[in-house]
């Protein structure tokens, strides 16, 4: 559906409402396995309520769709303090008189019931905010990444599991270690993706010297042997302020990890189980990943690196929508869209595999990268401020990619996350890079 020739509005608008269906479906299983007691319970100041990002989803419809794009009034003017993200931090949200579930279902039905009648109506063109339908990807996108938010609260959830999922594929067989990307330059970010957001504009060239990267993200046996090794112990690993982090937090091992009779455990949506050895290393924030990579006499890839690592072509020249080609991502390319809930194991996806033979670059894990969040030259800010400027600047470290957790909608090569280097509530992992020359 997200290569359909959205040129005819009659296929843009079936494919916008396709989108906003898939993230209505997954919000429903999401808010509903759980009873309403579960739904407006905190479950770790980290997070929202579930039933915040429920009616907040809503808000953020009605507001960009009905009033922006629509003209219309507002709905209920009086709650739209409540679901402002930058009004109310997350730990203060439970206090806040919330709509509850019942409500919060009911508004955020009613307003996509009104965006279903002013899609039919709309021409998808004439104005910024409607060309190829801008508006309405970015919400199908938001509500997506509300969903993949909603996943992580049911990951802190404490309690017996609610949800369910086959597992996911197999490894495909040995992979060399590490790939090499040579020299050059390459295009990074974009000028043409229609629904892309942003931090990803504009495209520009980015001359890079060759690096080694490794060909999957690090695995939790090799992080293992980093645990085992000492590796949370010494601080010759750990920037200052990662081992500043590292003592006082008192991290040993990934967030959900725990030592039981000489083996390492671990709870997964509500199921504790061994450790499986052979996936990517999941919930570490970026001081672990930068500590891991230096102890393995590596580093961790610059923003620009992952990209070029992900997209460029050597043969073309140009820069690929995705690993793989331009085609939207399918189940043999990715483990994408909360299909699973874990990551494949290393070395899965080889139809995903990228020109340079990197595979599992889109989804799986979040991948860390050394890189500070910030606009790309020639940056403008659109259509608001607050999703990307008002977090540029040192303070955020950049993450690509996407996990099991993230929607296609909400994933391409030219995607950008971005989060504080102590998170790892997160489904965030790691790959580690080389410069030419420095040994292995
Ligand atoms: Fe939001």
């Amino acid at each position: 559906m997200l290569n359909a020739d959205r040129t005819d509005p009659a296929v843009l608008r079936e494919l916008i409402a396709t989108e906003l269906l898939a993230a209505r479906e997954r919000t429903g299983q999401l808010t509903g396995a759980v009873d309403d007691a579960d739904l407006v319970a905190q479950h770790s100041p980290l997070m929202s309520p579930l039933v915040w990002d429920l009616a907040h989803i809503g808000n953020q419809e009605e507001l960009w769709l009905l009033r922006n794009v629509g003209g219309r009034d507002p709905m209920h003017p009086e709650i739209d303090p409540l679901y402002d993200a930058f009004e109310h931090p997350r730990a203060e949200r439970p206090r806040l008189p919330l709509l509850p579930p019942d409500e919060a279902r009911a508004y955020a039905y009613e307003v996509r019931g009104r965006v279903l009648d002013l899609l039919a109506a709309s021409p998808l063109e004439g104005a910024p905010l409607l060309d190829a339908g801008f508006a309405f990807g970015m919400i199908a996108q938001h509500e997506q990444q509300h969903d993949e938010t909603m996943l992580i609260t049911h990951q802190l959830r404490q309690g017996p599991a609610v949800l369910d999922a086959p597992p996911p594929p197999a490894a495909g067989g040995p992979v060399a270690p590490e790939v090499l990307v040579p020299a050059g330059p390459f295009t990074m970010g974009t000028d043409t993706e229609p629904w892309a957001l942003d931090n990803e504009r504009p495209a520009h060239s980015v001359d890079l010297p060759a690096f080694w990267l490794d060909t999957v993200p690090v695995s939790n046996a090799a992080y293992q042997e980093f645990i085992a090794d000492g590796g949370y112990r010494d601080p010759r690993w750990w920037t200052p302020a990662g081992w500043e982090h590292r003592t006082a937090a008192g991290l040993t091992a990934p967030l959900f990890w725990t030592r039981e009779g000489g083996q390492w455990l671990r709870r997964r949506f509500g199921q504790v189980e061994p450790v499986p050895p052979d996936e990517p290393v999941l919930h570490v924030s970026w001081y672990e990943a930068d500590a891991y990579a230096r102890w393995a006499g590596r580093r961790l890839p610059t923003e620009a690196e992952w990209e070029k690592a992900a997209r460029h072509d050597p043969v073309s020249g140009r820069s690929r929508r995705f690993p793989w080609g331009d085609e939207p991502p399918g189940p043999e390319h990715a483990n994408l869209g909360q299909r699973h809930l874990r990551p494949a194991p290393v070395g899965a996806y080889p139809a995903g595999e990228s020109p340079c033979g990197a595979r599992q670059l889109i989804g799986d894990v979040w991948e860390w990268t050394s890189s500070d969040f910030t606009g790309y030259p020639g940056f403008r800010a659109w259509p608001y401020r607050e999703y990307s400027e008002v977090f540029f600047g040192p303070e955020y470290k950049v993450l690509r990619g996407g996990s099991f957790a993230v929607a296609p909608v909400a994933c391409r090569g030219t995607f950008r996350n971005w989060d504080y280097p102590v998170r790892r509530q997160i489904f965030s992992g790691f790959r580690t890079a080389r410069d030419v020359g420095v040994d292995a």
